[in-house]
């Protein structure tokens, strides 16, 4: 038999955490809650069932698979992550924010249900994401479990992708007269909105396998190299992807003042970075050997990918 390629490898992971997001987001109430109102936790499965790359959950999977963490606690924080993930797409899509009506091939929630709806739903994915990386089936250990959530939390929040979110909305001139920002402002902004979310991916999996300070130094710089090419990769789609093929409206950075490496650098420049970022996520992985050529795959695939 023929080893599993790259795209059976990620699919495995988007059925497993589909799967698992399915049964942690039912309607019976868990221990502590009383009910869970019905339309909430629709608006939540919306937001999180049935679509999605669930490139992020991968990550952690594959991150893990390198220190030889067990695969079911890594397959529980990844669906943590891609809670809240999913929390800040809902949020991202919302009238005050960047007002669009398709994500993942369908109406957003905001569209589907109400706007008060989808402030609840994502301020629920959020929290929920908590109480499943705090789950005592993610690690043994309660100190990597605090590490998770206190990581999270950090990559989440001010400093991170709520943090690059604002910086992303002043960018546009909305709080005060619009200015370009430079390269550096740009790539700070894109590191915070996206790529804290992606570089925790690829730490949950070096704390999951307690990975010595190289490997997890290695691991981190790897995780930087690819948060860094994906918000390009992100921005050439909309300037060159199709909205069929995107499941979310091509088109949009520019008329809305976005700051993006494709305005700053154009398309072919922006290309450009992106190839490098690529080229530093497989130097960072050289310690790796063969064993990290999923991740290495995984670079190309944020790259390359079409949607
Ligand atoms: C979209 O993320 C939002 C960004 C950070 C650019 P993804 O492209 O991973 O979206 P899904 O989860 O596959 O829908
Ligand atoms: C989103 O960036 C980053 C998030 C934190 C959700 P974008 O606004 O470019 O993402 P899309 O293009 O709507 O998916
Ligand atoms: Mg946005
Ligand atoms: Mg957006
Ligand atoms: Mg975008």
């Amino acid at each position: 038999m023929s080893s599993p390629t790259f795209a059976d490898r990620l699919n495995a992971v988007a059925a497993d955490t589909e799967a698992l997001l399915g049964r942690l987001l039912g309607d019976a109430p868990l221990p502590g809650e009383t009910v869970r109102p019905q339309r909430l936790t629709a608006a939540m499965r919306h937001a999180a069932l049935g679509g999605g790359k669930r490139l992020r959950p991968f990550l952690v999977v594959e991150s893990a698979a390198l220190f030889d963490a067990p695969r079911d606690g890594a397959l529980l924080a990844g669906a943590a992550l891609e809670l809240l993930h999913c929390y800040s797409l809902v949020h991202d899509d919302l009238p005050a924010m960047d007002n669009d009506d398709l994500r993942r091939g369908r109406p957003t929630v905001h569209k589907a249900f109400d706007e008060a709806t989808a402030i609840l739903a994502g301020d629920a994915l959020l929290t929920q994401a908590f109480d499943i990386l705090a789950r005592d089936e993610v690690h043994g250990d309660a100190k990597v479990r605090i590490a998770l959530v206190r990581e999270l939390a950090r990559a989440a929040g001010l400093g991170g992708m709520a943090g690059g979110q604002m910086l992303d909305l002043a960018a546009e001139g909305r709080f005060s007269a619009k200015r370009a920002l430079s390269e550096a402002e740009i790539v700070t902004l894109q590191a915070m909105k996206t790529g804290a979310l992606l570089r925790f991916a690829c730490r949950a999996g070096a704390l999951l396998g307690s990975a010595d300070a190289n490997a997890a130094a290695a691991i981190a710089r790897y995780g930087a190299a690819i948060g860094e090419a994906f918000q390009i990769a992100d921005d050439l789609l909309d300037v060159e992807g199709d909205t069929a093929i995107l499941g979310k409206a091509a088109g949009k950075d520019a008329s809305a003042g976005k700051a993006t490496l494709v305005a700053a650098l154009g398309v072919t420049g922006a290309r450009r970075k992106l190839d490098r970022l690529i080229a530093e996520a497989d130097d960072a992985l050289a310690p790796f050997g063969a064993k990290a050529d999923t991740l290495r795959a995984a670079a190309r695939f944020i790259a390359e990918r079409q949607n």
